[in-house]
């Protein structure tokens, strides 16, 4: 077992929805947790929802009162990217942009030390390419978190073209030791999980496109029949149309816009209209107050 001591400092970069989660997982597995934004106000705003959800889980007895207040007690907003030099891992959730994460990698490895590990939670980069440019390439690797982090269990370990073993396999072993269920993979474009998922969605687009069903219909049957918890059109409403897309276009543009991956023009104009899903009130069915998911 090769994972990163419970001593050691977790860096968490990004302090919106993953971020916040994954700083959560770091945190309860023993770790001082200190999160990074570029927005000192958001990063503060973070650690601080952090820390409200383990008071939450406190009051409801899921954890005991000496265990929450140590945690409250190791978690803190960064001040600048400089306070992270003692980081034994650095997990970086910004922007799904390369040359941010690219921009700011080069940054994070003039601050830590040479063994800290750095990892991306990208769900669709290349982490190959995301780590060409830096000094230490061979500690660079993917760390893929699944939303919520603290409650889905996989974790994609990505390597890329210049990751070192030992690195990947440090980075295996630290989210096994945090109660993850770790997976190993290469970079490959969506790695596992958003690669295997892009048909799903897109027969199930096309279906609806071709006027086979339904959406309800469709996800009904997927429920029931096929056994998944979630039907296509209910899971993109949950995830957000447009996030779900961009996905599914870095992932065609990766394989050289092959047909197999091309992205759904119903789709397409869902996101155009802003009909993003559960955050906008309005995606493929309609949220909020009074609103009624259409029975199959
Ligand atoms: P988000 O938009 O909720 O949060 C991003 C945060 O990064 C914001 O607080 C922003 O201020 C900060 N930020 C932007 N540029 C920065 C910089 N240069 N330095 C420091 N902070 C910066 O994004 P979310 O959804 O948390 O996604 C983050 C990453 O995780 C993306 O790469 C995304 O693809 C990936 N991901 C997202 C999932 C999801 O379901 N939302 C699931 C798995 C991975």
């Amino acid at each position: 077992m090769t994972a990163i001591e419970r001593s050691g400092t977790v860096a968490v970069i990004g302090a919106g929805t993953m971020g916040q989660g994954i700083a959560q997982v770091a945190l309860l597995a023993g770790h001082r947790v200190l999160i990074h934004d570029i927005d000192h106000d958001l990063a503060a705003a973070g650690a601080a929802l952090v820390r409200e959800r383990v008071e939450r889980m406190a009051a409801k007895g899921r954890l005991d009162r000496a265990g929450a207040e140590d945690a409250i007690g190791r978690i803190a907003a960064a001040d600048g990217l400089a306070a992270l030099a003692d980081a034994a891992l650095v997990i970086e959730a910004v922007v799904e942009d390369v040359s941010v994460k690219r921009a700011l990698f080069a940054s994070v490895e003039a601050v830590v030390a040479q063994d800290a590990l750095l990892a991306t939670n990208t769900s669709s980069l290349s982490v190959t390419e995301l780590a060409a440019g830096l000094a230490h390439p061979g500690r660079f690797l993917g760390l893929h978190f699944f939303n919520p982090a603290p409650l889905l269990p996989l974790v994609e370990v990505v390597s890329g073209f210049a990751t070192d073993p030992a690195a990947a396999e440090r980075a295996y072993d630290t989210v096994l030791s945090w109660g993850k269920t770790p997976v190993r993979c290469a970079d490959t474009p969506g790695f596992i999980v958003n690669r295997i998922a892009r048909p799903f969605y897109a027969e199930a687009f096309a279906v609806y496109e071709e006027q086979g069903a339904d959406p309800a219909t469709i996800d009904a049957v997927l429920r029931e029949s096929g056994g998944f918890k979630m039907g296509p059109f209910q899971l993109t409403d949950l995830i957000g149309q447009d996030v779900n897309e961009a996905v599914t276009r870095s992932v065609w543009e990766s394989f050289f816009r092959s047909p197999k991956f091309t992205p759904s023009l119903a789709q397409r104009r869902l996101v155009q209209s802003g009909r993003l899903g559960r955050k906008s009130g309005q995606g493929w069915f309609p949220y909020g107050e009074g609103a009624e998911v259409p029975a199959p």
